[in-house]
């Protein structure tokens, strides 16, 4: 992690999050539950986008990629022999000073001596092994034998799943397995926002593949999620790929990258891609008695295939393009002065909102009539926000400050009132170099949907 930190820059993010509906802290009028967040009306079309687009590239434009919905609540057998009953945890230890609940990582080392981040206390408890994940009893009994888990990763339902999946899509090797969904995990601290927060979803793709495929399609998937970011306008200079040292590897693991971003808290893990062997087929295969083999049609060969996971953060994402595409600078006011104004500059296809229409004058009933109409003709193909109210300059603001790409105005030209050429034409701007140009209303759904996919 890089030390360099900007906390000014998240605090104005974290507020801009709140002010304009994209996440607020879960049950807030109750003094919020720490480590959830809810996505309000902009948040949610965000992580939409973000959430199909994943699915287009991973499941849609593939052969080889199919996916499933597998159920939150989890067998404890399922867990047992992934090894998250004995091993998902962390240690913690608490501070005797303030009474803080600590990570064992999370102790600040001054001049040689441990001290409590909080209040710099130096005196702590022995660590002790926490288990990160949420326990909760299926049914009326509440004893041990009632005892399931809410998952902790998307992974193990499609691990359990392998051979059904395979048997009714005839999938041969390599093919993967896709899946988008949530995950709990208990955290001891929740911090930096949505970055780590106990309950949060996953974009999941186990590739399975042949033992001697594993190396070689590590280094795919790294590549092909590096792409993945920049088509969702995340600039690779703020992306780093971590290889993670054989010490720090799960021991099953051949191989594992840490896909790292420079969020302005410092550089953290957004994705990891871990070449995981065989070592999940094989402990279900072990515990479960049942074949999690693959037969080879051509060597007429049994094996367990080894799988390549890309396994990337829905809630992480959606904060790194925020922290992206936030951005201040100038801009006219409807005088010609230039303000400054703050801009989400996301990409098209995440913005929540694509196009906002505005009639230059509200009590002109034809400018009015005009706008709507467009309103209609786009609604089809994007997202589109109606807004009448205020100096042009203003309503353009409020849509740059949300990320919307593209603003179309109605104004007189458009009526034909001075130039019948210009009759049925609008102007169309654009967020991020607010240039406009003069556009038929007609072509405005294919230049647009063009510019959003
Ligand atoms: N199946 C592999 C797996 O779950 P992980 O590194 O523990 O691996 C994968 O998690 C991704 O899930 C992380 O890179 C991160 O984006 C996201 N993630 C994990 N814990 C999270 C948390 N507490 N809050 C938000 N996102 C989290």
């Amino acid at each position: 992690m890089s030390a360099s930190t900007d906390s000014q820059r998240m605090e104005k993010i974290v507020s801009l999050c709140k002010r304009r509906g994209f996440i607020f802290q879960s049950s807030e009028v109750y003094g919020g539950l720490n480590g959830a967040w809810d996505y309000g009306p902009l948040g949610v079309e965000l992580k939409r986008n973000l959430k199909n687009y994943w699915w287009r590239v991973m499941v849609h434009e593939r052969d080889d990629v199919v996916g499933m919905d597998g159920a939150i609540l989890t067998h404890p057998e399922v867990l047992k022999a992934s090894g998250h009953v004995e091993g998902f945890s962390d240690p913690m230890i608490d501070c005797r000073t303030c009474k803080a609940h600590l990570r064992a990582d999370q102790l600040v080392e001054k001049k040689g001596v441990k001290q409590c981040p909080n209040c710099g206390g130096k005196d702590f408890t022995e660590a002790r092994q926490f288990n990160l994940m949420f326990e909760t009893h299926v049914g009326a009994a509440a004893d041990e034998s009632s005892v399931a888990y809410l998952r902790p990763e998307t992974a193990q339902s499609i691990f359990v799943q392998f051979k059904n999946i395979l048997e009714v899509s005839r999938k041969k090797l390599p093919f993967g397995i896709a899946q988008i969904g949530k995950a709990f995990r208990n955290e001891i601290n929740p911090r930096n926002f949505t970055f780590r927060s106990r309950e949060f979803e996953q974009m999941e793709l186990e590739y399975f593949c042949r033992p001697e495929q594993g190396m070689e399609l590590l280094e795919y998937w790294k590549e092909e999620r590096l792409k993945f970011y920049d088509n969702i306008g995340i600039s690779r200079t703020n992306l780093h790929v971590l290889t993670v040292p054989d010490a720090e590897r799960a021991f099953y693991s051949k191989g594992t990258y840490d896909i790292e971003y420079d969020f302005p808290f410092g550089r953290q893990e957004l994705e990891g891609v871990a070449y995981r062997t065989d070592y999940d087929l094989s402990q279900h295969q072990k515990a479960s008695g049942k074949s999690l083999e693959y037969f080879d049609e051509e060597t007429k060969e049994r094996i367990i295939p080894h799988v390549v996971e890309p396994s990337a953060g829905v809630d992480r994402t959606v904060l790194a393009m925020i922290c992206e595409a936030y951005a201040e600078d100038q801009a006219p006011n409807d005088k010609g002065q230039m303000e400054s104004r703050i801009v989400l500059r996301l990409h098209p296809r995440m913005a929540p909102i694509k196009c906002a229409i505005f009639p230059l004058l509200k009590n002109k009933e034809p400018l009015v009539a005009k706008a709507k109409e467009i309103v209609a003709l786009l609604r089809p193909d994007m997202t589109v926000f109606y807004d009448e109210g205020g100096a042009i300059g203003r309503r353009y603001r409020r849509q740059d400050e949300i990320g919307t790409p593209f603003g179309v105005t109605v104004d007189f030209e458009t009526l034909g009132e001075r130039d019948p050429a210009l009759r049925d034409t609008v102007t169309l701007r654009d967020r991020d170099s607010m240039k406009q140009e003069r556009v038929a209303i007609q072509d405005l759904p294919a230049i647009l949907r063009e510019r959003i996919r």
